[in-house]
């Protein structure tokens, strides 16, 4: 009786090895390898939604625009990554520039504002708009208020002697945000002026941190003054009641196109076709607000974040992405700032 019961066990052992067998083998198991750019919690929220809906397992890694630019194209004789989601467009721009992103026509493009389409035209189809957010500051109020200081409100506000070691932005070449303070800077003032201004500005820096939205945190908690942000990532912590205000500069102030690339070699194309078309559907884009994304939605029938600052109220450049965001523009400028502003005695 042993000797049957032993046969029973090994057949049903068999028999489970082959069925296991029969289904997708582990490797088959369809996947996608995702580059973030925005902030952790709404590339998390992307990349989770994307799993549940398609069974596609997402490998996501989030790192600042100029940080990605970078590992695409230092990746780009044997690419490891698949689509390469969010940040400025700048970086994006300078890797169709380079041919390290793939030409890709959505069926959604239709549905898209003007503005994201414009950015897929001047990439030749290699990259496109997902959302859009206007380049600003945010303060701190009680640190405001106990410095004695006058509420700022301009650029120009921001090289008060009293604001010395005050002021926080990220380093422009990992960020996208920098790199837009950067060329808004040139763009509202000319180049020497431009820098001039930065070299100014520089003074009162206290860091440049390699993300650009950390400052609007640091300003939140009262770690400095005044951070220089997209004024949508000053707003996260404005509307959960931290004494941060944030401020579209007098002047007038740039902008992004956040945008999306498929990267060039992607091993998983098919997937990450996939999830370009679903990233630029209204139901894929209405997840920035719950993950406390207040940026603007480039799909036309996308809700746009009560919270998402009013660009229309805001005194916006007319930003040129394609000189800015051209390879030989990008590298010049991100090489004038190193020698010229990063390393000036303080
Ligand atoms: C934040 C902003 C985004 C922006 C991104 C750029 O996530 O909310 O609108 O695209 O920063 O990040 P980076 O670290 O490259 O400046």
């Amino acid at each position: 009786m042993a000797f049957l019961k032993t046969a029973r066990r090994t057949a049903l052992a068999l028999a489970g090895v082959g069925l296991s067998a029969l289904a997708a083998p582990a490797w088959a198991q369809q996947s996608l390898v995702m580059y973030c750019g925005v902030q952790e919690e709404w590339c998390r929220a992307m990349s989770t939604a994307f799993e549940r809906e398609t069974g596609i397992k997402v490998a996501m890694t989030r790192k600042s625009a100029g940080e990605v630019y970078a590992q695409v194209k230092a990746e780009s004789a044997n690419p490891r990554g698949d689509i390469w989601w969010g940040g400025t467009g700048d970086p994006h721009l300078q890797a169709a520039d380079e041919g390290l992103t793939l030409e890709y026509e959505s069926p959604n493009n239709k549905d898209l504002n003007d503005w994201a389409i414009r950015q897929w035209g001047a990439a030749k189809g290699r990259t496109i708009g997902i959302y859009s957010g206007a380049l600003g500051f945010g303060f701190n109020t009680d640190l405001v208020k106990k410095k004695g200081l006058a509420e700022p409100k301009c650029w120009a506000d921001l090289l008060d002697p009293k604001l010395k070691d005050e002021v926080q932005v990220a380093d422009p070449n990992s960020s996208g945000t920098a790199y837009t303070l950067l060329a808004t800077m040139i763009q509202l003032m000319g180049e020497q002026k431009g820098f001039d201004y930065l070299k100014a500005l520089h003074k009162n820096i206290n860091q440049y941190t390699k993300s650009g939205a950390a400052p609007a945190k640091a300003a939140s908690l009262g770690e400095t003054t005044v951070g220089i942000v997209f004024i949508h990532d000053a707003v996260v912590f404005a509307v959960d009641g931290a004494p941060i205000k944030p401020v579209a500069p007098c002047e007038g102030t740039g902008y992004e196109i956040g945008s999306m690339s498929i990267i060039k070699g992607a091993r998983n194309l098919e997937n990450a076709k996939k999830f370009y078309d679903w990233a630029l559907t209204p139901a894929a884009q209405a997840l920035a607000a719950p993950a406390k994304s207040y940026q603007v939605p480039s799909n036309k029938n996308a809700p746009v974040p009560p919270q998402a600052p009013k660009m229309s109220e805001i005194k916006l450049i007319d930003y040129d992405f394609v000189k800015y965001g051209s390879s030989e523009e990008r590298r010049r400028l991100l090489s004038k700032w190193d020698n010229e502003v990063k390393n000036l005695p303080k």
